[in-house]
């Protein structure tokens, strides 16, 4: 590509006061006259934060990428973009990842950019910051931050998934409170995200299948130096997809969500990682919809024994080949002539992987489980889908009809679920409202309530869960979850009452409320949404534009792209 045709050449090419305004501020950085002669601009959208734990160590990803960006005569210029902390943020993370894919799109048509480099690590921030990308398409590649190494406790590796054990323990007297504090601390003892197969481990899983990342960029540890080194090659190769005019539009089609689909099912991945793909879709312009989830991830077993749904960590499965020693074992499925961003082939990228441990990767033939994937259900009590994770559910519960013990919002849950008089059995099925899209709102991950203390204390370990929130990506058990449309809209799911029976047939997936018709509409008809009070800035935005589950939590006006093309300058 000649110079003249670099989009950045827009506002540094320019000749007399425009171009003077343009480069002169940009020079009290230090940078001399011929980096403004025609390199590339690569942008290094930053979601470093200190309040962003799992991207704590982004500066120094940051200056790895742009070594590699020097090296092959671009020009890097880091910026820094909303950074969503999972733990921190109330209430909750996901209420703002539409917001933050806003400032992305917009920080990156409004500036000199040709390519830009995503560093992304904690939950929402990779799909904040794909999505925004999608919605201008210039050559885009994601660097993940990596995952954790495994804590270790007492003896034993540890990670977020057995956070919801320590807590269990610790309400039954299992754990003291010393132990607890002492666990946290030696859960997270490294840089980088959650060390299972959570929400963020399977967001770099999706971008590495979809052929936005480079080949290991999934798996390799952030304290591993060849994160760093994984870094480095992508500010290289940037340069590169300039020159190509490799963009977002050439990688993610329709045939690259497939892959992304199966390879998240052969992982155990998230149930997040329906939204995210869903409303990445609707950026691209790829039809994509939540039936497809399910096909699918049918004929796909999971191959990868990482938590939740397994044993090990995700550390562990780079050590044993990593994501392409994963999708080599299941070629046969995938679309193998599939564009990545390395210029080579999914098939290309993944002929000389290799699995070298068997405990960590099963084959088709002796998978580490035969279910995986998403199972996604229809049913009265939810028209528009709802989901199960099979792999993470215990078998026997998959097919079970129980009595509604009702939650009407998560203050209600707070207050009740360890009621001595509560009336409850390990028959029963809990049901939580409104904690959907527009009911919490923000969908937070709540999904897998606690089970109440006093079955605890007499050993139940799992029990049926409804509701229209989320789950965190490292929690298990037999948890129905994005029930749409969700109770806050009247969903069928805002009419449940206590002793109602609800039947969940994950075999011929459905789930239903089995109550007459007549009584349903009776109870329609005294319906009345719950006004939350929010009339006024981003929240109030949020509830009048935020889509449904099944359509990807997305905003209605953010769905499809507005090009890279800014038709104003700036003065
Ligand atoms: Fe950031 Fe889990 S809290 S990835």
């Amino acid at each position: 590509m000649e110079d003249k045709q670099l989009r950045s050449r827009q506002w540094f090419g320019r000749k007399g006061k425009d171009g003077f305004i343009y480069r002169a501020w940009m020079k009290n950085q230090g940078f001399p006259d011929h980096l403004f002669e025609g390199k590339p601009i690569i942008g290094i959208c930053n979601t470093y934060s200190e309040l962003t734990p799992c991207n704590a160590h982004f500066p120094a990803l940051a200056e790895a990428v742009k070594r590699g960006v020097w090296e092959a005569g671009g020009f890097p210029l880091e910026f820094p973009v909303m950074s969503l902390g999972e733990c921190t943020l109330k209430p909750t993370a996901m209420l703002f990842r539409n917001l933050a894919s806003m400032d992305v799109e917009e920080s990156i048509r409004a500036n000199p950019l040709d390519g830009v480099i995503l560093l992304c690590g904690c939950d929402k921030t990779t799909p904040s910051l794909v999505m925004g990308a999608c919605s201008v398409n210039i050559p885009t590649m994601v660097v993940s931050g990596g995952p954790m190494l495994a804590g270790r406790f007492k003896g034993k590796k540890i990670g977020t998934s057995d956070l919801w054990r320590f807590v269990e323990d610790h309400k039954t007297g299992k754990m003291s409170q010393e132990e607890f504090v002492a666990a946290e601390a030696a859960m997270a003892r490294s840089p980088g995200h959650c060390a299972p197969m959570g929400t963020a481990s399977t967001m770099a899983a999706m971008v590495e299948s979809l052929g936005l990342a480079l080949p290991d960029n999934a798996t390799i540890p952030a304290a591993d130096s060849r994160r760093k080194r994984l870094a480095h090659l992508a500010g290289i190769r940037m340069v590169e997809m300039i020159k190509e005019n490799v963009l977002m539009t050439d990688i993610l089609t329709r045939e690259a969500f497939e892959n992304a689909i199966m390879v998240n099912a052969a992982l155990g991945g998230s149930t997040n990682f329906i939204i995210h793909l869903l409303a990445i879709a609707g950026r691209i312009g790829v039809e994509l919809n939540i039936a497809d989830f399910d096909r699918l991830s049918a004929k796909i077993p999971l191959l990868a024994n990482v938590q939740p749904s397994g044993e090990h960590f995700v550390e562990d499965l780079f050590y044993a080949g990593g994501l392409p020693a994963v999708m080599k074992e299941m070629e046969q499925f995938l679309h193998k002539d599939q564009l990545t961003v390395n210029g080579k082939t999914i098939g290309e990228n993944i002929s000389k992987a290799e699995c070298c441990d068997r405990n960590l990767i099963g084959t088709l033939e002796a998978p580490f489980k035969p279910d995986s994937g998403i199972a996604v259900l229809k049913g009265n009590l939810c028209p528009d889908g709802a989901v199960l994770k099979p792999s993470a559910a215990t078998p026997r519960l998959m097919t079970h009809t129980g009595k509604a013990v009702v939650f009407e919002n998560i203050d209600d849950l707070k207050a009740r679920i360890d009621d001595p008089n509560l009336d409850i059995d390990e028959d029963s099925v809990m049901v939580l409202k409104n904690v959907g899209p527009k009911g919490y709102p923000g969908m937070p991950e709540v999904g897998n309530m606690q089970i109440p203390e006093k079955l605890l204390k007499k050993g139940v370990k799992d029990m049926v869960r409804i509701s229209d929130g989320r789950m965190s990506g490292t929690g298990y058990g037999t948890v129905v979850l994005h029930i749409s449309p969700e109770a806050a809209v009247g969903g069928n799911l805002a009419l449940v009452q206590n002793g109602d029976l609800i039947r969940l047939d994950v075999p011929n997936r459905s789930l239903d409320l089995l109550v007459e018709p007549t009584v349903l509409e009776q109870r329609r008809m005294a319906f009345e949404s719950e006004n939350l009070g929010y009339n006024r800035g981003y929240a109030k935005l949020f509830i009048e534009h935020v889509n449904q589950a099944h359509e990807g939590v997305d905003f209605d006006f953010l769905k499809g792209s507005s090009g890279s093309v800014v038709k104003r300058d700036s003065h």
